[in-house]
């Protein structure tokens, strides 16, 4: 069996031999209920305390300001629920957001909230103005809420989240951040002081199924289940003080996160690099995502002529875990909402994630890229495959075209190649080094 190169830890983060550690000293008395009185439950609430005050450490605030949730989700429902009781208000965000906000802000929307989708820019960022403009349709009295993430979960992009919450606060609005990407990886100045914000310990190299939702002083969450008292009664259900104890072990560790995630970059860098070599050797137009303000773990690329899931699962049997999306849309064959309003639809299909985490090597790198290099010349995918992006040859001569690579040998050579385009169609280049199609698989 090949060995496993895992570059997907915007996925998940394998758990530190610290969490397990804690985790496991924690089983002796986390087991008990940490809201009963006796012994055996104070305990537990004592992991518990021990625990929230590490990951109020990590957000900067007091511990009574955090709530423990089930993870990055339920955090970000709770967010976006808070300021619209009465079902009337205005909420700003766009279509960047994780489906854990996407899909709120909709529900939000059937029921009669006021949703403003903010357009991002082709950067991959979105405009602080852009927000500020939305926010103009605010009725006088009513709730208005911006609700952005901090660093984008599939491209990297790092969001003016202090620029959006001065111009925010300035209009009267409240500012809910989901900070899953961002905590323990880049500088938390960037994505602390909003008056929600959503975390998720399996991000911190923890454990899955606990996450916190942060807020500041005087801003009251509102619960959206029902039942007991535990977390101040605004979330309830029994939080398992031994994940609680995971958690608390990642935040402590989390502190340092953003220099060892810093240091990431060089190899991020060399990644990008060898990605556009092996499209430029193969003739595949390889391009990135983004560009401009971006964490430093993350590199972002659009495929031509390639569906990303298919890529993914090529290289998945080279034992390379890559992705094509945010794992919660995993195994869906459409192309994730955040890339289509950046890129749009036809060319979003081609997404290829590769997200670098404190375990990656440069032997990972190296693998991977081996690994791409052989999807991609086995494939026998023709190059410029798609209408649009493939290249014009009159306009290439005169050096007008940067639609991608000039084909090893010269336009004559490539005349007459045969192969399949992404559809599987069977076809060859015609003279004039268009693709002509022959016949249907
Ligand atoms: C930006 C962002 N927000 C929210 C979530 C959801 O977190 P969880 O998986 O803990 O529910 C994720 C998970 O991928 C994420 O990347």
């Amino acid at each position: 069996m090949k060995s496993l190169v895992y570059l997907d830890h915007n996925a998940t983060t394998p758990p530190h031999p610290e969490v397990i550690e804690a985790m496991n000293a924690a089983q002796a008395t986390g087991w008990a209920n940490p809201s009963s009185l006796h012994r055996a439950g104070r305990e537990a609430r004592r992991l518990l305390d021990d625990a929230r005050e590490r990951v109020a450490s990590l957000a900067g605030v007091s511990d009574r300001d955090v709530l423990f949730t089930s993870g990055g989700t339920e955090a970000n429902n709770l967010g976006l629920e808070r300021p619209f009781k009465d079902n009337r208000g205005l909420l700003v965000t766009s279509r960047l957001e994780h489906p854990s906000a996407l899909a709120y802000a909709e529900s939000l929307e059937s029921r009669g909230v006021v949703v403003r989708w903010v357009k991002p820019e082709r950067s991959g960022h979105l405009d602080p103005a852009a927000i500020a403009a939305a926010l103009a349709d605010r009725r006088p009295g009513e709730p208005a809420l911006v609700a952005i993430h901090a660093v984008h979960h599939e491209t990297g992009a790092i969001q003016p989240v202090r620029e959006i919450l001065a111009r925010a606060e300035a209009l009267g609005a409240s500012v809910h951040v989901d900070a899953v990407q961002a905590a323990g990886r880049v500088d938390p100045v960037i994505w602390q002081g909003a008056h929600t914000i959503a975390l998720a310990a399996h991000k911190l190299r923890g454990p899955k199924g606990i996450g916190a939702i942060v807020a500041r002083p005087g801003v009251q969450v509102r619960p959206i289940l029902r039942g007991g008292g535990q977390e101040r009664g605004l979330r309830p259900g029994t939080v398992d003080p031994i994940t609680a104890a995971g958690f608390g072990a990642a935040a402590r560790r989390a502190l340092g996160g953003p220099e060892r995630y810093a240091a990431l970059a060089p190899l991020r860098d060399r990644i990008e690099r060898g990605v556009y070599e092996v499209g430029q050797l193969h003739r595949t137009l390889i391009e990135p995502t983004i560009t401009g303000w971006r964490a430093p773990h993350v590199c972002h690329v659009l495929v031509a002529g390639w569906r990303g899931d298919e890529l993914v699962a090529a290289l998945d049997l080279e034992g390379i875990c890559v992705s094509s999306g945010s794992a919660c849309s995993a195994g869906t064959a459409e192309p994730s909402p955040a890339i289509v309003a950046l890129v749009g639809p036809e060319r979003a299909r081609g997404a290829l994630r590769i997200s670098l985490g404190e375990t990656s090597t440069a032997e990972d790198a190296d693998a991977f890229l081996a690994a791409l290099a052989r999807a991609i010349s086995r494939s026998g995918l023709f190059s410029y495959p798609n209408r649009r992006l493939r290249p014009r040859p009159h306009r290439r001569r005169r050096g007008l075209d940067r639609g991608g690579p000039r084909p090893r040998g010269g336009l004559r050579r490539a005349q007459g190649e045969r192969g399949r385009c992404q559809r599987g169609c069977a076809g060859a280049r015609t003279r004039r080094g268009r693709w002509r199609r022959r016949s249907r698989r």
